[in-house]
């Protein structure tokens, strides 16, 4: 049968991921969603081939999400594919044991065999729960994500991190299972609320940070393009993110070196200022836009860099509307947040460790942060 493929632009930008057996391409396009059939075809043969006749597909996505997973759906099913479509309700109480549960009936009421590929159409969360249970049922089955929010694009569907909350703590209960592949439509970006996009900007600002500085001076420079949501310059923001994300996973898979740590530059403030605001209150990108700023200063306050490179992460956050120092109406003490900062999962021994940048485009780990230079800062 013949597909007609509309692409209004046509290019797609590959970052290969380099993972030896587990290797896999993310694929990035603009308007070209209701060809993904194409593109997963080839994925297949990580497995020897999809199976010629049967071939299953549960489409898990997320109530706001649904237009773009029936296109996913429609595209699959015109080739070939039997499709069920599992939607799930929006937010982070999704990633819940209850809600994984209706998600295993739903496979063995379609009977999902090893063989059914499970496809993630959504943000994180759908990313992180429909990874789960690509990871657990059958002891594992074929997966392939397509992420619809800037922070999915960006960091939550590269390096294969699936996985649940437990009502004690957040993403207790998961898993390391790699894709087939990443197949992201810059167009999915273009229902996204504007804060949930700015949100997923945080991010893409931290990649430049750490890692990359041209690229940091590239996002200055392109500053329209990021607030227009032009699909030329999220097509090369977003691959560049993933490529940088991707040299770290390669090197710290499995998160046991210590490399994926600075990964988390910013996150020892953020995750605290999203605990004391009420999680919900301040979105994960702001309050990383507002961590960075904290451990910049940080940085200067320990003689690491010069107050230049603050004020141009300041700059660059503001220019893309977000938030660079805590809310007003915040009335957090130092205790308060360090009492915070010490309960983090990441914090080992009640000691805090900080990612902090040496220089634009490069951090190092530090435990030997004394606590006044915090307190100063905050
Ligand atoms: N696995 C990882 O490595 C990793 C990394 C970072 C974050 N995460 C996880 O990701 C989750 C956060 O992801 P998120 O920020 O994408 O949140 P999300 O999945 O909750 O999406 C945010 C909101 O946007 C809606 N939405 C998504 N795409 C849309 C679109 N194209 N148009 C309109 N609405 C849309 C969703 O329904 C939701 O209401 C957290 O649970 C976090 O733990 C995982
Ligand atoms: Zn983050």
């Amino acid at each position: 049968m013949t597909t007609l493929i509309f692409m209004s632009n046509s290019e797609t930008t590959t970052v290969h991921v380099d993972l030896g057996q587990r290797s896999y391409d993310i694929a990035i396009v603009s308007g070209a969603l209701a060809s993904i059939a194409e593109q997963i075809g080839p994925w297949g043969e990580r497995l020897g081939g999809w199976p010629t006749t049967g071939r299953k597909a549960a489409i898990v996505t997320d109530v706001n999400v649904q237009p773009h997973a029936e296109a996913v759906q429609h595209s699959l099913a015109s080739d070939g594919w039997n499709t069920e479509l599992i939607v799930i309700a929006s937010g982070e109480q999704s990633k819940s044991l209850g809600v994984m549960s209706d998600l295993y009936d739903r496979m063995v009421a379609m009977q999902a065999d090893r063989r059914t590929l499970v496809v993630a159409v959504g943000g994180g969360v759908v990313g992180d729960a429909a990874g789960f249970l690509a990871a657990t049922y059958a002891r594992g089955v074929p997966f392939v994500q397509v992420p619809t929010t800037l922070l999915a694009d960006v960091d939550s569907s590269v390096g294969g991190k699936t996985g649940i909350n437990h009502p004690q703590a957040k993403n207790l209960i998961g898993s390391f299972h790699q894709p087939l592949g990443v197949f992201i439509d810059t167009d999915a970006l273009g229902t996204l609320p504007d804060r949930e996009y700015r949100s997923g900007l945080a991010e893409v600002v931290k990649y430049g940070v750490i890692l990359d500085a041209e690229f940091f001076a590239y996002l200055e420079n392109n500053i329209d393009g990021l607030n227009d949501r032009d699909p030329e310059v999220l097509r090369y923001a977003i691959a560049r993110s993933c490529r940088l994300k991707a040299d770290v996973v390669e090197q710290d898979e499995y998160e046991t070196t210590g490399l994926r740590a600075v990964l988390n530059y910013g996150h020892t403030f953020a995750h605290a200022y999203e605990a004391l605001a009420g999680y919900g209150e301040l979105l994960h990108g702001e309050a990383v836009a507002i961590g960075m700023v904290d451990a910049s200063r940080l940085a200067e306050r320990r003689g690491l860099v010069e107050s230049s490179i603050t004020q141009r992460q300041i700059d660059l956050l503001n220019a893309v509307g977000l938030p660079t120092t805590r809310p007003d109406t915040a009335a957090w003490s130092a205790d308060d947040i360090i009492g915070r900062m010490k309960l983090d999962k990441k914090t080992l021994g009640g000691q805090l460790r900080f990612i902090l940048p040496t220089q634009l485009g490069h951090v190092e780990l530090f435990n030997d942060v004394p606590e006044d230079d915090v307190r100063a800062v905050l």
